[in-house]
């Protein structure tokens, strides 16, 4: 850590912007801010809150609202309907219900009676941290800085040493009811604070407007910034060096090898996706002497463990790291299941999945996996504030995780139970991971938009760089940037294929899919076809699917999880056709390839099926080039009348769209066709030559 003053957080309130905003507005304008510094919060971490009057829609009278952020959400990235709206004075009274720590979680079920205005948003169980404050404005934040002194054996002495009178300490509790009535007894003996710590877990601050509350918070995180600073200096963090990290080139290599291995171990019930961090903070912990003593004491904050599990799973570097792997992962896993047992109580919710999210690998990095990527990218970030905790904690004091049982209790708690069940189901191809050639072309690119509709992280591969460019930035923008990657590739060459599917497994960690769509066209008689134009359609059309279905079938065996294949073939590789004869007979060679390989595949679980299209005009740079003007040529018609033609000459009358294609891409690589492979669909309006038999 170095020290300098770009360390601090800079405030970022700007008044002309506040002055005409309403007091939710600025409550929300404040939440913004603060959100967007992962130093103040960690992703979807702590609350904010103002007391505002309102006109109550009943009696016109004026009411004190609770306004404080619901359930769920990121303060980063909320807009006003994230926040809950309470009356404060029936909040209040539910101070006469309370029978006990023992009886917290009955109060919950009250808060939406406390709803003011028919807000349809949950509240959340941090309400009466709020509430119960005699502040406007509070603020409870989760800063890396502030919880490493928190996660210190003496939390509590070190908060004095480093904030005097101004910050109060409290002993962790899990946060509810009691915890809001504590805060409040706090305030009522200490006018004079700003806020408080608490134990293992954050910070609590106040104000009497939103621009106050903001500057404390601020300003009670950088005194924690800069006390760290001053006490670290010069010292090794984690005990020094153990051992270097590996040079950037091969510690990816290792990390596209690694993760295939890791989803072969932990995806038996439910595909994962993975992401990989090997940033300097990452680097620095698990290079360490005290990795392994630090990494088992597990994280500290709840937020933390919630989304890392309590601790990850250590790799050890010697020897070979993929040979090892199933036994580590068996252990960590029997390991939680002991720590289930150990702790549950009568009613606890089932077990639940028992592998490792979090793997650090000595040398390497850290690489994560979970349930989508967003999840994996998210967890690995949780862990990455874990560290510059344990970094703070152990640098000045011994570090302390929280207590197994009470690890236990908010992991399994029911309220966290009821929230799960309340997520959405997945979406049909959730966790799946799909590699796409030509993905910015026509075909290509509806594809992707199918399968990432469904919830599958595609990586588009195209020849083309600006193409590609500007269709992951298209879709990215609509399935968010965590579930699209795109990548330069000519399918040609087998470098370029084999580094193309490194990058996707070290982007998402394996592969599910392949759709081999890649293609050019050409027409010309065969005594004018020169050798290089054959050998062209040959290169791109067979040889390409060859390659990228040898790099595909290498990765699905690896990860012995099965695999879907899809040749985007053509109506041309069943049906002769006059006056190209090399891109017919190339077409002709992917069928047989893709025939081939189902048979080859079919004891991995590996299915692999083609789609034939015919005549998708729209979207298509094919069709955009000389093949149009050849094909309206050979038919004697004008370019423009080229789909009328086509559509004409189908059995159904119907024109044939990307989208159509990609419907059956879609169909093939699910779980509806998990019975059929080697198999052709047609999507071409129907075409009496091309009927298969
Ligand atoms: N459009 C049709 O009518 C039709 C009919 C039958 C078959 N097909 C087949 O469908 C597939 C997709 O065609 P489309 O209509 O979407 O065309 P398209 O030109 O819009 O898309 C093809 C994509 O493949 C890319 N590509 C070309 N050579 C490549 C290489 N060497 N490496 C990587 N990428 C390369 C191109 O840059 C382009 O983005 C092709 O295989 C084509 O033969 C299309
Ligand atoms: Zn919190």
């Amino acid at each position: 850590m170095s020290d300098t003053r770009a360390n601090r957080l800079q405030s970022l309130w700007d008044e002309a912007r506040a002055a005409g905003m309403s007091e939710p507005e600025r409550l929300l304008y404040r939440s913004n801010l603060l959100g967007s510094d992962k130093r103040i919060t960690n992703f979807g971490g702590g609350n904010t809150s103002a007391k505002v009057e309102e006109s109550d829609p009943l009696t016109g009278e004026s009411v004190t609202v609770l306004w404080v952020k619901g359930s769920g959400g990121d303060i980063g990235t909320m807009k006003l309907d994230g926040f809950a709206t309470l009356y404060q004075d029936k909040l209040e009274r539910l101070r006469a219900l309370y029978r006990g720590p023992a009886h917290e979680d009955e109060i919950v079920d009250l808060y939406n009676h406390c709803t003011f205005r028919l807000n349809p948003r949950a509240t959340s169980i941090d309400t009466p941290l709020h509430a119960f404050l005699p502040y406007r404005h509070v603020d409870h934040m989760h800063p890396d800085a502030v919880i490493a002194i928190a996660a210190t054996a003496r939390s509590r002495e070190l908060t004095q040493a480093v904030y005097g009178d101004e910050i109060g300490w409290l002993p962790w509790r899990r946060p509810g009811f009691q915890l809001g009535l504590d805060l409040s007894d706090f305030a009522a003996r200490n006018p004079q604070a700003k806020g408080v710590v608490l134990e293992s877990h954050g910070l609590f601050t106040w104000g009497d407007t939103a621009q106050e509350c903001y500057e404390t918070s601020l300003r009670i995180i950088n005194t924690a910034i800069g006390w760290f600073e001053t006490q670290l200096a010069g010292k090794p963090a984690f005990g020094g060096e153990k051992r270097p990290a590996r040079p950037a080139q091969e510690r990816s290599s290792l990390a596209a090898e690694l993760m295939p291995a890791i989803r072969a171990q932990i995806g038996a019930h439910e595909h994962k996706v993975g992401h990989f961090d090997d940033s300097a903070a990452v680097l620095e912990f698990v290079g360490s002497e005290r990795l392994e003593e630090l990494a088992a004491l597990g994280t500290s904050c709840p937020d933390h463990f919630l989304r890392t599990k309590i601790r990850p799973l250590v790799l050890s570097p010697d020897g070979d790291m993929t040979a090892s792997l199933p036994a580590a992962i068996e252990a960590y896993r029997a390991d939680y299941a002991a720590y289930y047992e150990r702790c549950r109580h009568a009613d606890s919710p089932a077990m639940r999945d028992p592998n490792p999210v979090i793997y650090l690998v000595p040398g390497v990095g850290l690489i994560a996996f979970a349930k989508d990527k967003a999840t994996a990218r998210i967890a690995s970030e949780f862990y990455v504030n874990a560290i510059n905790v344990m970094r703070g904690a152990s640098g000045v004091d011994t570090y302390r995780g929280l207590p197994e049982q009470e690890a236990f209790d908010i992991e399994y708690w029911l309220l966290e139970e009821a929230k799960l069940q309340r997520m959405p189901k997945p979406k049909s191809l959730a966790g799946r991971i799909a590699f796409i050639t030509g993905g910015a072309g026509g075909i290509g690119r509806a594809s992707a938009e199918r399968l990432a509709g469904e919830g599958a992280c595609v990586v588009l591969a195209d020849i083309d760089a600006q193409a590609v460019e500007a269709a992951t930035a298209e879709l990215a923008a609509r399935f968010g940037a965590d579930q699209v990657r795109g990548l330069t590739c000519d399918v040609t060459s087998e470098e370029a294929v084999a580094d193309a599917f490194r990058a996707t497994a070290q982007a998402y960690g394996g592969l599910d899919i392949l759709v081999s769509n890649a293609g050019i066209a050409s027409a010309a008689r065969v005594e004018d076809t020169t050798l290089a134009v054959w050998n062209r359609n040959i290169d791109i059309l067979a040889t390409g699917y060859f390659l990228v279905s040898r790099e595909a079938f290498r990765l699905f065996r690896r990860q012995a999880l099965g695999g879907a294949v899809v040749f985007i073939a053509s109506k041309n590789g069943l049906a002769a056709s006059p006056g190209a004869s090399a891109y017919c007979t190339a077409k002709a060679a992917e069928i047989h390839l893709a025939r081939c390989l189902a048979l080859e595949g079919a004891d991995a679980g590996i299915r692999v099926n083609t789609v034939n299209p015919d005549a998708v005009l729209r979207g298509s740079k094919i069709w955009s080039g000389e093949w149009r003007e050849q094909r309206a040529a050979s038919s004697r018609i004008g370019e423009d009348e080229l789909e009328e033609h086509y559509r004409m000459r189908s059995l159904l009358k119907r024109s044939v769209y990307p989208e159509d294609i990609a419907e059956a891409v879609y169909f093939l690589v699910s779980d509806y066709a998990a019975k059929s492979t080697g198999n052709i669909i047609n999507v071409d309006a129907g075409n009496q030559i091309s009927f298969t038999r």
